[in-house]
């Protein structure tokens, strides 16, 4: 059931006491604590399994209170948070007194963001400061896009689960650096580099996905159970057809280029030629992959512009080298 004014309310409550509220975002589903509480940022750690030295965002009700929450707004900043706020861009600036190390993962950069979700901004507004959330899930695996996600990954480790339907981006935020003189993209998301460059007048760098840049930022991520091959579009039938002779249960996500094609294989999603679909179900395909008990899937990336840069991103990490947890 959607949540309603007074789980809101509830929400907010269990906020304030140090709880720990799954919420909604446009993104993904989000494990919220009070950022200024840092006992009940350390439960997001426990809850999620998750090393205390990644860094977390902080969400808000407004862009107006950006300013309360880092060392300083440059003009820059100023703009994106003007043109895509609320939304999904986070951008990482000097660290606010307000803000606890225990958010940051004892750096002295903040991650920011206000999220474009109605039950989001509510809460935000109920409970009246910033909420630090990182995706709802368990470590290294894939993000929920609806609250049942949350539920079967999280079960007791939250206190309150606001259900807000499933998640429109289903991508995490675009997560754009502006500590320095020129900013830079840490990670491509629901924002996309070509929309951003337009409003910097500017290029940006993207960043490669094989080398670690910041906490947070391993390899293997967003992964489902089933190990994940890449391999070129027009590969990826006969791809899956070999795998499952090989005896294996292959999954696949066949691109829309091979969409008529007869595929050999335990289980078949259909990708969307949209890109803009593929990235709102692309998390819930992987889940439901591994729970039609596929070990393998066979997948391809798609072309890396506008919001393929993300869904490639999201596809090369659910396929590079598994974390030892
Ligand atoms: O769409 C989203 O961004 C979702 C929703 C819930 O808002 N959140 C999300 O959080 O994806 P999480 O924790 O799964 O990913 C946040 C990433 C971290 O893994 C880290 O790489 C980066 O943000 N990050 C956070 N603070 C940072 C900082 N100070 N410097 C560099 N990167 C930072
Ligand atoms: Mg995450």
């Amino acid at each position: 059931m959607l949540a309603t004014s007074s789980d809101i309310e509830k929400a907010a409550g269990v906020l304030r006491a140090g709880g720990l509220v799954a919420l909604p975002t446009e993104t993904v589903y989000g494990l919220g604590a009070n950022a200024e509480d840092p006992a009940a940022v350390s439960r997001i750690f426990q809850a999620k399994g998750r090393p205390p030295s990644h860094p977390l965002i902080v969400h808000l009700g407004g862009g107006e209170q950006l300013g309360d929450w880092v060392e300083e707004v440059p003009a820059a900043v100023r703009t994106l948070a003007e043109h895509f706020w609320p939304g999904p861009l986070t951008l990482v600036l000097r660290r606010g007194r307000r803000v606890p190390l225990e958010a940051t993962g004892g750096l002295e950069t903040v991650a920011v963001r206000v999220p474009a979700h109605p039950v989001a901004l509510e809460l935000l507004s109920a409970f009246g400061g910033g909420v630090t959330a990182p995706s709802a899930n368990r470590f290294g695996s894939v993000s929920p896009t609806t609250a049942d996600h949350v539920r079967a990954e999280l079960g007791d480790a939250v206190d309150f689960v606001l259900d807000g339907g499933p998640c429109e981006v289903g991508v995490e935020s675009t997560i754009v650096d502006a500590t320095g003189d020129t900013p830079s993209i840490l990670r491509p998301g629901g924002v996309t580099r070509e929309d951003l460059e337009a409003v910097l007048g500017r290029p940006l760098t993207v960043p490669s996905t094989s080398r670690v840049r910041v906490p947070g930022q391993h390899p293997s991520h967003y992964a489902p159970r089933a190990r994940v091959i890449l391999v070129e579009p027009e590969k990826v039938v006969a791809e899956a057809g070999r795998e499952q002779e090989l005896g294996h249960r292959v999954g696949v996500l066949l691109p829309p280029s091979c969409a008529d094609a007869p595929v050999k294989a335990h289980a078949v999603v259909d990708v969307p030629a949209s890109t803009a679909a593929y990235a709102r179900g692309l998390y819930g395909f992987l889940r439901e992959l591994d729970q039609r008990g596929c070990d393998l899937i066979v997948a391809s990336l798609p072309a890396e512009e506008g919001l393929g840069l993300a869904i490639a991103n999201r596809l090369r990490r659910a396929a590079g080298p598994r974390l030892a947890v």
